[in-house]
């Protein structure tokens, strides 16, 4: 198959991309691949908002930078903080233009919710499910765009370099260049190559790389993994971000959040004594940002013997709460809680990846005529530690600079059509797929214990040893055994908990989301950490 565009990924930032350059090229041919469905995305669920200065009498371009830089923690690239934030309500009026609803007043005026880490109300949302209202408004506008074609239960296995024409491609090779994928056709089961001029990573997040996560099934960090291995560069993988209140179930998988509008809201977080412990943590107490929230619970956590802390919502509206927050409302009768009698059990849980494919300001990546944004990518907005909803916004105003720039590119890329044939010699059928799933478990079950929320140096050693092994392991079944979605998955997961540990080690210092206690002071270099 050959494309104009490939577009990996039907989230937020893969439809936005989409629609843009489909609708700008009409007589040039745009496919969408995702790897099940198309709504199955981290996209659907998220909850909260999306972050955009909106009430500009009360609020400021200037406060929104100021708190994404606060939140940040001196990591983030200013300039990059600047375009997001002012490029960010023209991007949420056009999906407003797709018909995504946001909710309004009485006055009729779009209701501003607040998060952790913003000094003002500023995020637009759809009760408690926006990313589904969102995304269903981009699936929507997807059927009326003719020259866009939708592949779904197609994985892709790797980006198609110069590696594949037989050169020898390093980290030093200074022109690699992405010629479009592999893809495990998992109607056929067999792996086929989608040559591209252009080809746009959207692959999302990685929280699968845990045992306790928000994320879906599909978030397994494939992107960043092909990216790695075609040896393009990543950064700052350490900081990984906790959300403070994942809804505690033991045994289920993915963790239910409970949004942090909710605290926003008036929410309060209370320890297994019932006391309000956020006020001996920070003056910003239930709403300071997210890193000093999770590391708060944890740490209470650990004094008290506890597995999770309480989210008191006694006190708040009925009336209220039931309309900004109906899922969670329904979700918490399902297992027995009353919210306004009972207090909601939580505990933090793997949530979003700040690091990722670095990026330039038009979502370049190092690999030529390869871009990347969502999730998967890095482009300097959140620093050590992303501001609560800004993520939605991040993905739609790189998705809107990615189409400008390769809207220029695409005269000037013509199809490699010398690339070989999937070569499949040498491999059998999987005889044991339990021991992938056991694979992956070991996996969570070590990035959990030894590179969470709390890191220290010797526990990230034997995270690194373990992870070795599990990759030797790992890389031989994979030359041996026919390629499935399981086994490139867990591929990826360990090279991403490679990536994380690889970039805890080198940072030493305690910064945002990376917390070591054997180097608990800043340093007073503020770097990245390419990898
Ligand atoms: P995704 O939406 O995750 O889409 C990834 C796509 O890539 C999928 O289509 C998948 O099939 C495809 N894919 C991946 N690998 C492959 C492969 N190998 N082959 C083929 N296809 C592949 N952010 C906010 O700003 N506000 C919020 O309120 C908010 N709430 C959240 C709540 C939850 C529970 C979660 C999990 C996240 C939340 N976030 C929120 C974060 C935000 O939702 C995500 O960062 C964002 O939606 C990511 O969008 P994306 O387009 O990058 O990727
Ligand atoms: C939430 O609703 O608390 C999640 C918001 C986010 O991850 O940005």
């Amino acid at each position: 198959m050959q494309t104009d565009f490939l577009v990996i990924g039907s989230g937020i930032a893969g439809l936005t991309y989409a629609l843009k350059t489909a609708r700008q090229f009409p007589d040039k041919k745009v496919a969408i691949i995702t790897k099940t469905q198309a709504d199955e995305t981290n996209t659907k669920y998220a909850q909260g908002g999306i972050a955009g200065v909106w009430d500009e009498e009360k609020d400021s371009y200037d406060k929104h930078i100021e708190d994404t830089l606060i939140a940040g923690d001196g990591l983030c690239n200013p300039h990059i903080v600047e375009i997001v934030v002012k490029e960010g309500p023209d991007r949420i009026k056009e999906i407003i233009g797709y018909g995504a609803e946001f909710d309004k007043d009485e006055k009729g005026e779009y209701s501003l919710g607040k998060e952790g880490g913003h000094s003002e109300n500023r995020i637009l949302h759809h009760k408690d499910v926006t990313g589904r209202e969102m995304e269903r408004a981009l699936l929507a506008q997807l059927q009326e765009t003719p020259n866009i074609e939708l592949i779904n239960h197609c994985f892709v296995v790797d980006i198609l370099t110069q590696h594949h024409l037989g050169f020898l491609v390093t980290k030093s090779t200074t022109d690699i260049t992405c010629y479009g994928v592999y893809v495990l056709n998992l109607h056929t089961n067999k792996i086929e190559k989608i040559l591209a001029c252009i080809t746009l990573l959207a692959t999302g997040g990685a929280g699968q790389a845990y045992r306790t996560t928000t994320n879906p099934r599909i978030a397994t960090g494939d992107g960043i993994a092909m990216v790695y291995r075609a040896k393009g560069r990543i950064e700052n993988m350490e900081f990984i971000q906790f959300h403070p209140t994942a809804l505690y179930e033991p045994g289920v998988s993915p963790s239910f959040l409970i949004t942090e509008a909710v605290r926003g809201d008036g929410g309060i977080l209370r320890n297994k004594q019932g006391e309000a412990f956020m006020e001996r943590y920070d003056s910003r107490r239930d709403l300071a940002p997210r890193d000093i929230v999770a590391r708060a619970i944890d740490n209470e956590m650990k004094k008290t013997g506890t597995e999770y802390v309480y989210l008191d919502c006694r006190h708040m509206d009925k009336e209220k709460f039931i309309h900004h927050f109906p899922n969670i409302y329904e979700k918490c009768l399902s297992i027995g809680i009353d919210v306004q009698q009972q207090m909601i059990p939580v505990a933090p849980a793997a949530h979003y990846s700040c690091g990722g494919i670095k990026t330039d300001e038009w979502g370049r990546t190092s690999i030529q005529h390869l871009y990347a944004c969502g999730e998967c990518a890095s482009t300097g907005l959140h620093g050590a530690n992303r501001l609560a909803s800004n993520s939605l916004l991040e993905a739609m105003v790189f998705a809107h600079r990615c189409y400008l720039d390769s809207m220029e590119k695409i005269g000037q890329v013509s199809f490699e059509t010398t690339i070989p044939d999937w070569n499949a010699k040498g491999t059998g059928e999987p005889k044991e797929m339990i021991l992938i799933t056991q694979s992956q478990k070991e996996l969570q079950q070590i990035m959990s214990d030894y590179v969470g929320i709390v890191r220290t140096d010797v526990r990230l050693e034997r995270a690194m040893k373990r992870l070795d092994l599990l990759f030797t392991e790992t890389e031989d079944l994979y030359r041996s055994t026919k390629v499935s979605p399981q086994l490139c998955e867990l591929r990826n997961l360990i090279t991403v908990g490679y990536l994380i540990v690889k970039g805890a080690q080198f940072r030493k210092e305690s910064r945002g989301l990376h917390f070591n206690t054997d180097h608990k002071e800043k340093s007073s270099l503020l770097q990245n950490t390419i990898l």
